[in-house]
């Protein structure tokens, strides 16, 4: 026997600073469920981590917020959130928490073996300090405009329009999120962890990945492009992993040099469960243990960049094998706000339907190679045509007829003509295609595969007339009805890592043996129930969504959407300038001359502008909605004494106005009449 595949999964740790909502479960946690279903069916040698991320700035933002302690945010969401993962049927084996003394440790231990291997550097250096709240701001403490794409929003740590990776000094009109002043700089120091020493090696670690989704590669190179920095994995907070130093004072460590360590403390914690304290390292430590890394996005350079090179100065660790990313989703086209509630909680999902039907849309839409949407329309087609019209149906339909017609028996078979054989193919493919997808991390194309299997079914059901055989030609009906059982079988074990609780129930339905997750994915295709196994009455596997049901939910997220209700309109509301500091802003006319994707971006444009007499580069962020060819000739308003900025390199020279809504929709400004450009609008 060849020996078995070994990995270890992660999804990445949720902050504990809320409930998950199903943009999270698209992007980090559903992918990788059914990967990891999958491989244990499949008999790999596989754990699959999780826990919560306990520390940081997410936490006691929220923790200040409420008036509480960080302490009370975490032990009031941690639960929360292990129990929708739960309901929702993610399969952790173990779901840990980085608050715990096992995470504590480990992180000191791999802070004091860098420490003491001299790679780790000590830095004077000056931070923002909040004077009212008599604190430094580390990241999320400090909000302001983002260096590289304008956004106003960006935090001190990262930009989340762009994704760029930020230094908080770096950031325009900088603004403490405690007190709204503008924060002050002072002295500190912090210790450093010298990425940039691991440039080379980085770049051969990706060499040995080409198989990385385009979208992480492309992330990767660039980094290494730009150039990477020294990075302070130490901050002055009291809330997080105390820095075993002695020199060290309050200092805690940085939550992301500690949060990836927490994948390893997580095995650690299972191990010790299972009472073999010493079996983490049999992934860990074990060079042909596969690590993969399920994350959203704006995870990447945490996953791809950071954690490998910490693991690298380490020593002796496992470094990924791969991280496969997943875009973001969207809900009804617009992004999910925490803040305005455009949500939907899992918790409160669950509380109305079951979890099957939202497991079946989400790896439907999976934000593979890039953004999608969620739309509650769109979960009743899935549900209400496929999960009930495709798959249910066809369960039901050949049950109830062996039920009726042979007395819920499996009917014994004749040797199988051409459309028996091209039906049994089908099903003996099925593993094989499933799986090679799955092994891709192709989930959409995976779940295809799956559905196909259930539409060629019925058409087989459909196309043998079992309904008229039954009269004509009963030997011939006993053999498609034997079929449509096997196929029925082979069906619950395929969907296990979609479906997974209404796997088992059709598992019941036949009433086989034994758990349906731990048959054998290999042998799922063939024809292994005897003529004469006698079956469980049928009952339907999914049940129709009705349209009022799903224009409650519609209406749940617009009656949350109340105008008035968001930050930004509260802010238009309160700031009011005088006509002097209009006067300030020079807004003209403008002509785009040439327009092109900037590249390695999904969102930037390069425009060459006519300003009267004057050209100029200007970078936009609007290739996510207009195509170069939509804007060249286009007369547009600019920001004509805006600072330069540099944009991914690029200089960029005054800005486009446009619109934008809360709900996604976009327009540029442009002229009623033609009017020359350089003229200045007042
Ligand atoms: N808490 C982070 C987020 O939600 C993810 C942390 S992943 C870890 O974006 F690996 F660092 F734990
Ligand atoms: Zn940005």
């Amino acid at each position: 026997m060849s020996k078995k595949e070994k990995l270890l999964v992660t999804s990445a740790l949720p902050y504990t600073n809320g409930p998950v909502h199903i943009g999270h479960v698209a992007g980090a946690y559903l992918p990788a469920d059914i990967f990891v279903r999958y491989h244990r069916l499949k008999g790999s040698d596989i754990v699959y981590m999780c826990g919560s991320d306990e520390h940081g700035v997410a936490i006691t933002i929220r923790a200040e917020r409420e008036g509480v302690s960080p302490r009370d945010i975490i032990d009031r969401y941690h639960p929360q959130i292990k129990n929708s993962f739960e309901r929702l049927g993610v399969s952790f084996d173990n779901y840990s928490r980085t608050s715990l003394p096992i995470h504590h440790e480990t992180g000191q231990e791999f802070f004091s073996d860098l420490y003491s291997k001299g790679i780790l550097k000590k830095k004077q250096e000056k931070q923002f300090y909040d004077e009212k709240a008599k604190m430094f701001l580390p990241d999320r403490y400090v909000e302001g405009t983002c260096p590289v794409c304008a956004f106003e929003e960006a935090r001190g740590d990262q930009c989340e329009l762009c994704g760029s990776d930020l230094n908080q000094t770096d950031l325009k009109n900088p603004v403490s999120k405690l007190s709204g002043e503008t924060p002050v700089l002072r002295d500190t120091f912090h210790w450093y962890f010298p990425l940039g020493d691991f440039q080379e090696r980085l770049r051969a670690f990706f060499d040995a990945r080409p198989n990385w989704k385009e979208n992480v590669r492309n992330y990767c190179y660039g980094w290494i492009k730009q150039g990477l920095q020294d990075r302070a994995i130490t901050r002055d907070l009291t809330w997080g992993i105390k820095v075993p130093l002695e020199d060290a004072g309050d200092k805690v460590m940085y939550v992301w040099f500690e949060a990836v360590l927490g994948y390893i403390s997580s095995t650690k914690e299972w191990a010790q469960k299972r009472g073999e304290p010493e079996r983490w390292k049999d992934y860990w430590q074990d060079e042909n243990c596969k690590l993969v890394h399920f994350v959203g996005k704006d995870n990447i350079v945490f996953h791809a960049v950071m954690f490998p090179s910490f693991l690298m100065a380490r020593g002796g660790y496992v470094l990924p094998h791969d991280v496969p990313a997943n875009e973001f989703l969207n809900l009804e086209g617009a992004k999910f706000s925490t803040s305005r509630d455009h949500a939907v909680w899992v918790d409160d999902y669950l509380e109305r339907f079951q979890p099957d039907p939202l497991r079946y849309c989400l790896a439907a839409i999976a934000p593979e190679t890039k953004d999608s949407d969620f739309s509650w329309k769109d979960f009743q087609t899935r549900n209400n045509s496929e999960l009930v019209g495709i798959l249910g149906n066809f369960v039901n339909r050949s049950l109830t007829f062996i039920q009726k017609h042979f007395d819920g028996k499996v009917p014994a078979a004749q040797p199988p003509d051409e459309l028996d054989q091209w039906m049994l193919k089908c099903m003996a493919e099925a593993p094989g295609a499933i799986g090679d997808s799955l092994e891709k991390y192709e989930v959409r194309r995976a779940l295809k595969a799956l559905m196909d299997v259930a539409r060629n079914a019925n058409k087989y059901f459909n196309d043998k007339e079992p309904w008229r055989r039954v009269h004509d030609d009963r030997d011939v009906c006993a053999t498609t009805l034997n079929i449509c059982a096997q196929v029925s079988r082979a069906l619950a074990v395929l969907m296990a890592p979609f479906l997974p609780f209404s796997a088992v129930k059709l598992w019941k339905l036949l009433n086989l043996p034994g758990n349906v997750h731990e048959q054998n994915w290999g042998q799922s295709g063939e024809a292994a129930l005897a003529a004469g196994h006698v079956l469980n009455p049928p009952e339907v596997l999914f049940s129709k969504i009705e349209n009022d049901v799903i224009s409650e939910e519609t209406n749940r997220l617009k009656s949350k959407a109340k105008p008035g209700s968001n930050k930004t309109a509260e802010k238009e509301e309160r700031t009011l300038i005088s006509f002097d500091q209009f006067k300030d802003v020079d807004l003209r006319i403008a002509k785009v001359l040439t327009a092109e994707k900037v590249e390695k971006t999904d969102k930037l444009l390069r425009l060459e502008v006519e300003l009267g007499t004057e050209q100029r580069q200007i970078i936009a962020g609007m290739a996510e909605f207009l195509a170069p060819e939509d804007l060249v000739g286009k007369k547009v308003v600019v920001v004509a004494n805006l600072q330069p900025a540099k944009i991914r390199g690029l200089e960029s020279q005054g800005m486009l106005l446009a619109a934008e809504s809360e709900s996604g929709e976009f327009s540029l400004l442009t002229v009623e009449k033609d009017i020359s450009s350089g003229t200045k609008i007042r």
